[in-house]
């Protein structure tokens, strides 16, 4: 994997500026299509998505409900492969790697963010804050501090013991949020991860965007709200399943 995507995004982001005088794009969609198969019924939810992002960049993808954001974000995240056009990630066609390499990617250099918080209910926040970090085998005891570290991050030091369920939907979030930020990727990929947030806790988490922005990570975010996604430098409109428009806010 390219150096984009490696253990230090704001090292490896310096060095392709210095390099080229402008960052190498990161990620690299041609004419991406994506055709869902649901018995003998076919949806065409992605038709043809070209776009590229560089490395550090801060993007807001927004659109109707049913555009095929989360799809692109799936695709992007290596989570589900594409039916039709290319998608190179760090320089690497996604379809050349094989299933660990994919793992490897998803799990070291890329933190999710999902619509659905995708927590363990059994386990507590503080042990699925710690998981990404059980994978990628890091040490009981360093894994405590990291996973304790991100939680406080969020806000949610006194909650390190408690489960899902026993937690409002803004508080899961943020331990989503920070789940996904305990490993350090390089690449965060958030969907709608202030969707169930108050107003404070929006701000919150968008502070902490900011923050992981300014340390040289690659952000792609989705939301319905244009406040969050003017928090980026650059908004791109999903409609029906293409890039509808593409714009620097500043
Ligand atoms: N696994 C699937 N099988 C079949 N169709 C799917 C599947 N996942 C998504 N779709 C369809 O693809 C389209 C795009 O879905 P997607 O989840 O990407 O939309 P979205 O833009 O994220 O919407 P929202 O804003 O509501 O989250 C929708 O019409 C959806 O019904
Ligand atoms: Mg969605």
């Amino acid at each position: 994997m390219a150096d984009v995507l490696t253990a230090d995004p704001a090292g490896a982001a310096a060095s392709l500026l210095a390099r080229s005088g402008r960052p190498e794009p990161v990620i690299e969609l041609a004419d991406a299509g994506k055709t869902y198969r649901t018995g003998s019924i076919e949806f065409e939810a992605l038709r043809g998505i070209d776009l590229e992002i560089s490395a550090g960049e801060y993007v807001a993808i927004m659109g109707p409900s049913g555009s095929g954001k989360s799809t692109l974000m799936n695709i992007i995240g290596c989570l589900d492969v594409l039916t039709r056009g290319s998608y190179r990630l760090g320089g690497e066609d996604v379809s050349e790697l094989d299933e660990a390499e994919l793992a490897e990617i998803r799990n070291r250099r890329i933190g999710f963010v999902f619509q659905q918080f995708n927590l363990l209910p059994s386990l507590s926040a503080l042990r699925n804050v710690e998981l990404p970090l059980v994978y990628g085998r890091v040490q009981r005891h360093d894994r405590k501090t990291r996973a304790t570290a991100a939680l406080e991050r969020v806000g949610l030091g006194d909650r390190l013991q408690n489960r899902p369920g026993e937690l409002s939907g803004g508080q899961q979030q943020r331990v989503a949020v920070a789940r996904a930020l305990v490993g350090e990727p390089a690449l965060l990929l958030a969907d709608e991860p202030t969707g169930n947030l108050d107003s404070t806790s929006t701000l919150d988490v968008l502070a902490l965007f900011d923050q992981l922005h300014a340390q040289g990570r690659t952000i792609v975010l989705i939301t319905h709200e244009l406040e969050v996604a003017e928090r980026a430098a650059r908004i791109v409109w999903v409609r029906d399943g293409v890039v509808h428009t593409d714009e620097v806010t500043r």
